[in-house]
């Protein structure tokens, strides 16, 4: 059984409540339930983080390392300039796809760079919740090669 980390960055604990224009009413407890019932389906076992703090989500992508065959990774906010998420992710011998729910390339300026998608295999964005899906979809596909 592949294994997948879901990762999800700063304020998304907040989904559901925050700015449902852009993100949707789901709640991030929704979405990791239709992640982790979509990777059952498809053969993979899905665990689920969530953290506010960038040195925790550095340490678990360090823990990730020869653990998981994939990440699905919502940077939020941290996409925009944390090189030491960047390095992170490219440290390890994990495939990440990083996902956006919404679209960040039609948003202000600050939110159309990403530093940490040159690390990344893949990226999807715009597709809310859906998204997470399609990330999953290119982690098993890459997986399954
Ligand atoms: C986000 C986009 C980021 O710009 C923002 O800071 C977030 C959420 C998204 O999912 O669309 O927290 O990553």
């Amino acid at each position: 059984m592949k294994k997948i980390l879901l990762m999800n960055g700063p304020n998304l604990n907040m989904l559901g409540h925050r700015d449902p224009k852009f993100y949707g009413t789901d709640t991030l407890a929704a979405i990791e339930a239709m992640v982790v019932a979509y990777g059952a389906h498809h053969g993979a076992q899905v665990d689920c983080f969530q953290s506010n703090h960038e040195g925790a989500l550095v340490d678990k992508l360090h823990e990730a390392h020869g653990r998981y065959d994939g990440i699905v990774y919502n940077p939020g906010a941290h996409t925009h300039y944390s090189y030491a998420l960047h390095d992170a992710v490219e440290c390890i011998d994990v495939p990440v796809v990083e996902i956006h729910l919404s679209d960040i390339s039609q948003r202000e300026e600050f939110r159309r760079i990403s530093v940490i998608a040159p690390a990344c295999v893949g990226q999807v964005k715009g597709l809310g919740k859906e998204g997470y899906l399609r990330a999953l979809d290119m982690l098993l596909e890459e997986a399954s090669e």
